[in-house]
């Protein structure tokens, strides 16, 4: 079985940290979302991966490269533009030829192994697709299936505007290659997309066997701020203690705290689940609990929780930070209150007054 990563998007939900990164390379838990995806497909024996690449293809192949460090092997295929999960399984055709594939949507992250999901798939024969479904609060907001009395599923429908089933459509999803004809049978949705809910409705509606699996654990769609700080608090649930690089004795730990190799924590309060990455320095601050401070980040006289700092971002001069997500480089500084989400090289100055979302 082959593995299709979609790894396109433009991650418009996530702008403005978007502009400049690729949504599918935000960490979570100081790791990107993408390597947690690489590493899914790996564990269930898909090594043979494609990966579908948009504007961001060059950051994307930096970080993944050839997949030899997971033992997988990857073949990038550049979508020639955004038009949808269906759009690009048609691109894909080459690499997929008639086997029978997983496609995994780049930014979705999952409590649990694919295990039970993948189980039999290619040997069954004769199934068109299995899909993943997950009840939600707000299925308008994903792929509904709707079931029939005989539980099987009944209908399909993208985005609807009076749900009625709460069962989502995880973004998983398992193929052989019937799928092939009715990627090329569908027509564009409303927002110009070539949709792959339209793509297996075609296939239920030709009376191909669509089978479902209904997930028990935790899946987050990642590309909204709230939801991938959610999933921040989720992963750092699971952390484990570990202090290798160096905490000062003035420092006091509290609960699961990681301190990687490198890294310094001088007159802190770390509040766990914490992450704390190598070359990172966290001086006269209370950090935590659920923040993931990236490599080279500095955190100086300053408060933050529930939170995502990427890369060499800097929070400074008594600022408040709570559920932001800060961008590669970028700067807070002041004493002031805020939820933020910052892109690259952002510089924020928050005033004492300062409080509420702010973008
Ligand atoms: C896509 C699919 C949708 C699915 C969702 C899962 O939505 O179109 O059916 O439920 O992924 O993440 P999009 O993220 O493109 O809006």
């Amino acid at each position: 079985m082959k593995g299709l990563i979609l790894a396109g998007g433009s991650g418009r939900r996530l702008r403005p940290l978007t502009h400049t990164s690729a949504k599918q390379l935000v960490p979570i838990a100081n790791k990107p979302i993408l390597h947690y995806v690489v590493e899914d497909l790996v564990g269930v024996g898909v090594t043979d991966l494609g990966i579908i690449v948009g504007d961001t293809a060059a950051e994307i192949r930096d970080s993944v490269g050839d997949g030899s460090r997971w033992g997988a092997t990857v073949t990038y295929i550049e979508q020639s533009a955004p038009l949808g999960l269906a759009h690009a399984v048609v691109e894909a055709g080459v690499f997929l030829g008639d086997d029978p594939f997983v496609m995994y949507l780049g930014d979705n992250m999952f409590e649990d192994s694919l295990e039970a999901v993948v189980e039999g798939f290619a040997e069954g024969g004769g199934v068109s697709a299995r899909l993943l479904l997950s009840r939600v609060d707000d299925p308008g907001s994903f792929g509904v299936a709707e079931l029939g009395d005989d539980g099987s599923i009944s209908q399909l429908v993208e985005k609807p505007e009076n749900p009625n089933s709460d069962l989502a459509l995880v973004g998983v999803y398992l193929f052989g290659s019937a799928i092939h004809e009715a990627v090329r049978s569908i027509q564009p949705s409303a927002r110009g997309e070539l949709e792959i809910t339209d793509a297996i409705s075609w296939l239920l509606e030709r009376g191909d066997t669509v089978e479902h699996h209904l997930l028990d654990g935790w899946w987050i769609d990642t590309g909204k701020k709230d939801p991938l700080l959610e999933c921040n608090r989720l992963v750092l649930d699971d952390l484990t203690a570990d202090v290798a690089g160096s905490v000062d004795a003035a420092s006091v730990l509290e609960g699961t705290v990681r301190v990687e190799a490198g890294a310094e924590v001088v007159g802190c309060t770390l509040v766990g689940p914490v992450v704390v990455a190598a070359g990172a320095r966290i001086e006269d601050s209370r950090v935590g609990p659920y923040v993931s401070v990236g490599a080279d980040c500095t955190v100086t006289d300053a408060t933050v929780d529930h939170s995502v700092l990427m890369e060499s971002s800097r929070v400074a001069g008594g600022a408040h930070l709570s559920d932001s997500v800060l961008g590669h480089h970028a700067e807070v500084s002041g004493g002031g209150s805020a939820s933020l989400l910052l892109g690259d090289h952002s510089v924020v100055e928050l005033g004492e007054s300062t409080g509420g979302e702010g973008v």
